[in-house]
């Protein structure tokens, strides 16, 4: 689907913004919103570029580079902290992928980010849409593996 047909799924309000630039930037393999993707979007809701791209700042779930197809998103608040991020930072180093990075097969971007709101079960991420928790290195890399091996059996 072209990125003019995305948009227009959506009513031309501003109560749309976020959910137009989530099916956007889902859209696109490299995970991230062009500067055309903006320009779209603010022309559609008729409103500045230059609030679009304030609320593509503020939200870090959204990009404006180029990221991996799967982007492991590792909370880096307190409880996390306290409980074991740093288990989970390690164990992505030990499987080739490292904070800030994003893999030369292009299949992961590693970022940080704030409270997921499942402290109860810290450590925790975000891998696209979907939440992991009670986290330790054995289990990152099962999940880690888990989605290699789907993307190998899918192509
Ligand atoms: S501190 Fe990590 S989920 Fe809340």
């Amino acid at each position: 689907m072209d990125r003019q047909s995305i948009i227009k799924q959506f009513e031309p309000v501003k109560d749309n913004l976020l959910n137009i630039l989530h099916a956007l930037q889902n859209s696109n393999p490299e995970n991230y919103l062009s500067v055309d993707d903006l320009k779209l979007v603010s022309h559609y809701l008729n409103i500045t570029y230059s609030s679009v791209y304030g609320v593509v700042k503020y939200y870090s779930m959204f990009s404006l580079k180029p990221r991996g197809k799967y982007v492991i998103r590792i909370c880096k608040s307190p409880m996390c902290h306290m409980i074991g991020n740093k288990e989970i930072i390690d164990g992505l180093k030990e499987t080739g992928y490292k904070l800030g990075e994003t893999s030369g097969d292009k299949l992961f971007s590693v970022e940080e980010t704030e409270c997921l709101g499942r402290c109860a079960k810290a450590p925790a991420l975000m891998i696209n849409d979907k939440t992991y928790t009670a986290l330790d290195r054995k289990k990152l890399k099962e999940l880690i593996q888990s989605i290699k091996l789907n993307e190998q059996n899918t192509k």
